[in-house]
């Protein structure tokens, strides 16, 4: 049967992928205060949050296999899918639910983060802005939160990995080309372009969100010398 590849992923989808891989190893890494990079730490967290909210926003405007409405994962679906050998073009139900899982956690850390501070010089912005029992609550919340999206991470990496030795199905060049291999009569699924222009005007309007909310309208502190 004659096969021809369709573009599934667009090309924002990917970018989200790949750079919040990236900035999450980054964030890990720069965590440890002893090594003095909290500064840089920071910096990754504020990008995964910038990255999060864009996603966030793409799911109702992106292109149709990056919509939310395209895979909330229900009961039928699931059972569905658990039992049977249905192929889908873009997340699966559990892939689905994986996704949720990953953005609501995500922003539950980065969040946290805006009020952690590494008891030595750096203090995230609004950590001088609440009480002593929401920082402790929100440094545990951050602490936690992490071993949470390390573990839903690794079953992430593990499924993928299970669908290409076991199931013999190759994802991940499609998340790097955007691209998969469908039988001639699926050739309209793929979606026509990435939106690339809506694209560009919500990175910028969510970079301007972030850069206001962690630099612009950090609260002034009064410091006190003795
Ligand atoms: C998804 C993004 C983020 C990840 C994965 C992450 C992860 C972590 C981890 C694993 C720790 C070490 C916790 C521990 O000591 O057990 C940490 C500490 C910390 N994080 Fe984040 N973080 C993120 C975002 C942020 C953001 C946005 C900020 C702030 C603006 C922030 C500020 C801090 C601070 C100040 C510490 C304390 C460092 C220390 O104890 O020396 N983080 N983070
Ligand atoms: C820290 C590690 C990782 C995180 C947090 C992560 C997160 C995610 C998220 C949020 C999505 C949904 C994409 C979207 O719809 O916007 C996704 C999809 C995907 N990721 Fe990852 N990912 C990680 C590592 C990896 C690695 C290492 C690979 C490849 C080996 C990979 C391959 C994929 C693939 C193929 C999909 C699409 C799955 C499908 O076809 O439904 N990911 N990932």
């Amino acid at each position: 049967m004659s096969k021809k590849k369709i573009l599934i992923w667009d090309f924002p989808v990917r970018l989200f992928h790949w750079l919040l891989v990236i900035c999450l190893i980054g964030s890990w890494y720069t965590s440890e205060g002893e090594r003095g990079l909290t500064d840089i730490h920071m910096l990754f967290g504020y990008s995964i949050l910038a990255l999060v909210l864009f996603r966030i926003l793409w799911g109702f405007i992106g292109t149709k296999y990056a919509k939310f409405s395209q895979f909330v994962p229900n009961k039928n679906e699931l059972t569905q899918y658990v039992k049977g050998n249905k192929d889908y073009l873009g997340h699966n139900p559990l892939g689905s639910l994986m996704v949720f899982a990953m953005l609501a956690l995500l922003l539950l850390q980065t969040v946290s983060g805006l009020f952690m501070s590494d008891e030595i010089f750096t203090n995230g912005p609004y950590f001088d802005s609440v009480s002593k029992s929401t920082q402790k609550l929100m440094a545990t919340i951050h602490n936690n939160v992490f071993d949470i999206i390390l573990i839903v991470s690794a079953l992430h990496i593990i499924a993928i990995l299970f669908y290409l030795i076991v199931k013999k199905q190759n994802l991940i060049t499609a998340m790097i080309t955007g691209k998969k291999w469908v039988e001639n009569k699926l050739t309209s699924a793929g979606i026509p372009h990435s939106k690339l222009l809506i694209a560009l005007v919500l990175i910028a309007v969510v970079s301007a969100f972030v850069y206001w909310l962690v630099v612009l309208n950090i609260p002034e502190v009064e410091v006190y010398y003795y």
